[in-house]
């Protein structure tokens, strides 16, 4: 196709070699796919400030840190340079949060860099090489929808051990390649610690995962993933292979373990046990 303008200072500098197609127009962002050398990447570029609608920006931003404080002045009197910067910052957040996440083991597309406002990254696809689906757009078994809820939540808290809330999780925003799911954009993303509505948004990220799975398996509606997750952060008892119950109890005492509790947490060990195949096979490549 075409080259469209925004893409062509990266065939400029090398980094892109052919734009093969758009994959969608998002509320706040062109993404495409591209081919660089013989990989197939997906080329997120960012819409303006202006014309993007993500409301309430300033509750993600609270707690980023700038390091130049002639930077801080400049964003917080909403200046030229100022909005700029605040651009940056904003583009920043995602490949930065998707550099650490993929440290931090969660899955997550694999960064190749940003510039000039747009976010390289590997192309996530299905087993038969198409573009992934996202969840919201696939049917499953209840067994699947257990197994996937399971493996999103191991990813949320491997997110939050690594200090970050995504914030903007939904089935829009998980990908499903052959493995299993994957979580995509993140330029919202917020610092945990730094970010006095860190736990709302945690709980909002849970509960929009956990209904949407519901769909699938009622029995995940009775589960409290959310809440017991930031309980054990709060208490600095998190690591990224807890084990989780899905269970929050408000008082002491003792949870009832019934029967659907049984059968999630043992979906949830099969499904722990299945990654752990993959991550040591992938490791002896
Ligand atoms: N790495 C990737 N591999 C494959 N597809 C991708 C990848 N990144 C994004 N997509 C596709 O592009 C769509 C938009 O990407 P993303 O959610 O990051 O941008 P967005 O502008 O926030 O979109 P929206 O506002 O609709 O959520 C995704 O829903 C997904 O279908
Ligand atoms: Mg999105």
């Amino acid at each position: 196709m075409k080259i469209p303008k925004r893409l062509q200072p990266l065939v400029d500098d090398g980094l892109i070699d052919e734009v093969l197609s758009r994959l969608m127009s998002g509320k706040e962002a062109d993404v495409y796919v591209v081919r660089s050398g013989d990989e197939l990447r997906c080329a997120k570029v960012y819409k303006e400030a202006a014309k993007r609608s993500f409301k309430k920006a300033a509750q993600y931003t609270e707690g980023r840190k700038v390091r130049n404080s002639r930077r801080q002045r400049a964003m917080e009197k909403g200046s030229k340079f100022g909005r700029k910067e605040q651009e940056q910052i904003w583009q920043n957040a995602e490949v930065d949060a998707l550099y650490q996440l993929a440290d931090a083991g969660v899955r997550v597309p694999e960064p190749r860099g940003c510039m000039d406002g747009v976010l390289l990254m590997e192309l996530v696809v299905d087993e038969n090489g198409d573009v992934a689906p996202r969840l919201g757009d696939v049917m499953m078994t209840d067994l699947e929808a257990i197994g996937h809820h399971a493996f999103v939540m191991q990813d949320v808290v491997r997110m939050l051990c690594a200090g970050i809330v995504h914030g903007d999780l939904s089935e829009f925003n998980v990908l499903l390649d052959e493995y299993g799911p994957v979580i995509i954009d993140l330029p919202q993303a917020v610092n945990a610690s730094a970010n006095n509505n860190a736990k709302a948004m945690l709980e909002r990220d849970v509960d929009n995962m956990t209904k949407y799975f519901g769909q699938f398996a009622p029995d995940l509606l009775e589960t409290n993933f959310g809440k017991e997750i930031w309980q054990l952060f709060e208490d600095g008892k998190l690591r990224p292979d807890t084990v989780l119950t899905g269970e929050y109890e408000e008082s002491e005492e003792a949870a009832d373990v019934d029967g659907v509790m049984i059968q999630i947490q043992e979906a949830f060990k099969e499904e722990q046990e299945r990654l752990e195949r993959i991550r040591q096979a992938n490791e002896g490549d």
